[in-house]
């Protein structure tokens, strides 16, 4: 039987850096001591607010169908702190609500962008937005951002990215896996290329919340550019509710109009208590799970700081988001190879970065969503690993 050839162009996109994360998972299994810090999840418990009134809404009887787009209340909530956060206003119609920020990129991809379009994201980019953007038949472009600069794009790079093909910007800020936050100077010269050349530019903002040194600029409150941008973000990270996949895209709105129809092809409707418990959660804590900023930038700085004094390790420490980027290039072995011994013998799992893109490579990425006893091991173990392979002549150990 046949599939789309899209599946084949999908294949194409995954990924062997996952490999540490399963060989540590089957040592938890086995009753082993490991810690993982690949995945980008967190040990903070959701709001109980939140757990609390979709408990009532599920009492309560709210267990029917949602409008696709989402129901009105929660699209208000949504639209009312944008406007809290941002300053610009934009009506609940131009919110649709979507099964996590995901599925916010995805309905934003299959909106804007054909077969033979092209669409550029600075590199390193999340994983899925390869795939994201292949499954809507387009092309990316990565474009770099330097480590030397900080992972700030290269705008010049950028600019000269743009062909008769161009149809998108996509881009994270704060990043993952960088953490790098785009300034508001960078974001209005991006935001003059897309209106130069007539481009959406697509802005995932899920890390908007964690911001621990420089301020985070929403594009779509720059002036001029605001409609042609799309501002999509969730619950994940800011309120520890990632299992809740409760997120949202922001948009002008005729394409809201669009993104409103696509929904009722792909989900038809987020779940009514969910929304409800997102409207609660979005009007009572609309800057995020208080402590979680402080407790994540306490552990970013405990980890580089014993990182830092390790041989042949360098820890880039993030102005945002929720993870580390630790070079090992002077250790002379790969990502994949520091990785792969490190979980081996240390039972610590970190996410080779290379597959972030070019700039990542020699980079491993670690989640800062474990406890603070847990950090602290895992950096003595990661530490203690670097010393062995410095005494082993920088062979992988
Ligand atoms: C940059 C970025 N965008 C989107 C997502 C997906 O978020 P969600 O859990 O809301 O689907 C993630 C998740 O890690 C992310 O890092």
């Amino acid at each position: 039987m046949r599939y789309a050839s899209r599946m084949q162009q999908l294949a194409a996109t995954s990924s062997s850096a996952w490999d540490v994360h399963h060989i540590a998972a089957e040592m938890l299994a086995r009753g082993e001591d490991a810690i993982l810090l690949t995945v980008g999840d967190t040990d903070f418990a959701s709001p109980s607010i939140a757990v609390e009134t979709a408990c009532l809404s599920l009492s309560g009887g709210r267990t029917h169908y949602a409008a696709s787009a989402g129901d009105r209340p929660v699209r208000a909530a949504i639209a009312r702190r944008h406007f809290l956060q941002t300053g610009q206003t934009v009506d609940p119609d131009q919110v649709i609500v979507t099964l996590g920020a995901q599925n916010a990129l995805f309905t934003a991809a299959l909106c804007l962008v054909e077969p033979g379009d092209e669409v550029i994201v600075p590199e390193p980019m999340y994983v899925t937005y390869p795939g994201t953007i292949v499954s809507a038949g387009a092309q990316v472009v990565a474009v770099p951002s330097p480590a030397e600069n900080g992972f700030h794009p290269d705008l010049a790079a950028l600019e000269a990215a743009v062909t008769r093909r161009t149809r998108a910007i996509f881009l994270a800020t704060p990043n993952n896996p960088t953490g790098a936050i785009y300034t508001a100077d960078e974001l209005a010269a991006i935001g003059e290329i897309c209106m130069r050349h007539d481009l959406w530019l697509v802005s995932d903002e899920v890390y908007r919340d964690l911001v621990f040194e420089g301020v985070h600029t929403s594009p779509a409150s720059l002036p001029g550019i605001g409609s042609q941008t799309v501002t999509i973000g969730s619950l994940s990270k800011s309120h520890a509710m990632a299992g809740w996949r409760l997120g949202w895209m922001i948009a002008p709105l005729g394409l809201a109009a669009h993104a409103a129809r696509m929904t009722t092809c792909t989900t038809y409707g987020i779940p009514t208590f969910l929304q409800d418990a997102a409207a609660t959660v979005l009007d009572e804590l609309p800057n995020g799970l208080p402590g979680m900023l402080t407790t994540y930038r306490r552990r970013r700085d405990r980890l580089s700081d014993v990182l830092d004094a390790a041989p042949g390790l360098q820890c880039h420490r993030p102005a945002g988001g929720m993870f580390c980027m630790l070079d090992v290039r002077s250790t002379g072995v790969s990502s994949y190879e520091f990785a792969d011994g490190l979980v081996r013998s240390e039972g610590v799992a970190l996410l080779p970065a290379d597959e972030f893109g070019p700039t990542a490579v020699g980079y491993l990425r670690i989640n800062l969503g474990v406890s603070d006893d847990r950090v602290d091991e895992a950096a003595s173990r990661i530490a203690r690993y670097a010393e062995r392979l410095k005494t082993l002549g920088w062979a992988a150990a």
